[in-house]
């Protein structure tokens, strides 16, 4: 696992890194761009760091891997974020955050490793607050992006694109996934850049067992 984060991050920055600041400002453009965000699985941590630097957010990069989240500190040193930008080690099964703590949610590249992804997608819709989204996914920006990813990518490993299309194109339905989570309405974008889910937790939705307010 240790040389895996390592070698994760040299791909991220030499190949992956004009994507993230691109995906960052389509999901900032969607709405939330205030508050605190959980960047889920975020490995050495560029989405989380891209949406740092887009804006004013306190950024908390989650991942189950110590050895990755060693490597995100470092990334956010190297940006001199740390005032805004700090890491937690954990399982996206069982997210170390009480119910509504987050603005926004992201996860890119994650969701294909979980082992139990609904409760990894209700504990994202758990520690979101009223009115927060999240985007789950594996997105590359858009479909130039992803072409010059994929060639860099076949450049140093031929099996590139078969994996990429396991993880990718899995048989999985995602819709019938989200069917079995507890989140009521979400969207489903899978094109040429690459597979979204997101969805939105209702202003008004109350917390189970809450009471009416009494001008019911
Ligand atoms: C391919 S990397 C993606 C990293 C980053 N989000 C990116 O796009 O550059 C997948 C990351 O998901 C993390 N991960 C896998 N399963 C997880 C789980 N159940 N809970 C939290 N993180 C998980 C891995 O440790 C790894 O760092």
């Amino acid at each position: 696992m240790q040389g895996e984060a390592r070698e994760f991050n040299e791909i991220a920055k030499n190949i992956f890194y004009p994507i993230y600041p691109v995906i960052a400002q389509q999901i900032l453009e969607n709405g939330i761009s205030e508050g605190i965000c959980l960047d889920v699985g975020s490995g050495p941590g560029h989405l989380g760091l891209a949406i740092a630097r887009q804006t004013q957010m306190q950024v908390c990069l989650f991942d189950v891997s110590p050895e990755a989240l060693m490597i995100a500190a470092q990334n956010i040193q190297d940006e001199a974020l740390e005032g805004r930008v700090y890491t937690k080690q954990g399982n996206v099964e069982d997210i170390p955050y009480p119910d509504e703590s987050f603005n926004l949610v992201t996860s890119r590249g994650s969701l294909f490793f979980w082992e139990d992804k609904v409760t990894g997608i209700n504990e994202i819709f758990r520690v979101l607050k009223p009115g927060g989204m999240a985007y789950i996914g594996g997105g590359f920006g858009n479909q130039k992006l992803r072409k010059t990813v994929d060639e860099k990518m076949l450049a140093i490993d031929d099996q590139w694109l078969i994996k990429a299309a396991t993880r990718m194109n899995s048989e999985e339905n995602y819709s019938e996934l989200m069917l079995r989570t507890k989140v009521d309405e979400f969207k489903i974008k899978d094109d040429e850049a690459g597979l979204w889910i997101s969805f939105q937790k209702n202003q008004t939705r109350r917390k189970q067992n809450e009471p009416l307010s009494s001008n019911n």
